[in-house]
């Protein structure tokens, strides 16, 4: 039987990572896990229950208490299930993305999600993205993939996601995906770094589809190597 690979893929916003993540596991009837939809998840319920951002042990104690969950619809990707209500659209406002960002930063907040990453991944036959996969979660994935683009073509690619969820301007996302890379790679705990055995794909004058048949190919290699 073919080894099901455990396959890492990290970048910053607007890189093309969870399309990719999402049709690569398809292609390969693995699993796709969206990490940064944990830590959004995360921030949503802090948000409704009001708790200080800055309050690394409540948040913490927040992360070990809640429920998440991931229910797969196939090639049309996941539902986010909080508590057992479906968030998936609610973890996807402006106010959301940016405290995901801000409750990622504490150390009890991280081991808790991580854990339960690492839980999820572990059998194999898993597609995995976010900022920390290949270098904390899975440092010795079978696989890792590093996806980068201009910052220009970042916010291009988020404001087509965004746009029709609200009023928003260009200007503004390239101010807000700005803000929230540099809190991702300057944070202490797990900075968005590539890891020293990935491999860089710059996205910038690439489709997704060529993104991933780019991954397959070294998905098969990686494959006949073991
Ligand atoms: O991938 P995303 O945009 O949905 O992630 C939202 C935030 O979650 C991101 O700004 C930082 C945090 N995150 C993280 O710290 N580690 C991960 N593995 C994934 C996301």
């Amino acid at each position: 039987m073919r080894k099901r690979l455990v396959i890492a893929i990290d970048g910053p916003s607007g890189t093309g990572k969870s399309t990719v993540a999402q049709r690569l596991a398809a292609r390969l009837g693995y699993s796709y896990v969206e990490s940064g939809a944990m830590y959004r998840a995360l921030a949503l319920l802090a948000l409704e229950t009001g708790a200080d951002l800055r309050d690394a042990a409540a948040l913490g104690k927040l992360a070990a208490e809640v429920d998440i969950r991931f229910e797969s619809q196939g090639k049309d990707g996941n539902r986010l299930i909080l508590n057992g209500r479906d968030v998936t659209e609610a973890v996807r406002s402006p106010e959301v993305t940016q405290t995901s960002s801000i409750v990622s930063v504490h150390a009890p907040v991280r081991q808790e999600l991580v854990a339960r990453q690492r839980a999820l991944g572990r059998a194999g036959g898993v597609v995995m993205e976010g900022r920390d996969i290949g270098t904390q979660v899975f440092p010795d994935a079978d696989l890792k993939i590093f996806l980068d683009a201009s910052p220009e073509v970042r916010s291009e690619r988020r404001y087509r996601d965004v746009a029709h969820s609200g009023p928003v301007t260009k200007s503004q996302v390239l101010q807000e995906i700005e803000e929230r890379d540099r809190r991702d790679r300057e944070r202490e705990l797990s900075p968005l770094v590539p890891a020293a055995d990935s491999i860089y794909i710059d996205t910038t004058h690439l489709t997704a589809e060529e993104v991933v048949e780019r991954i397959l190919g070294l998905v098969e290699r990686r494959v006949r190597d073991i």
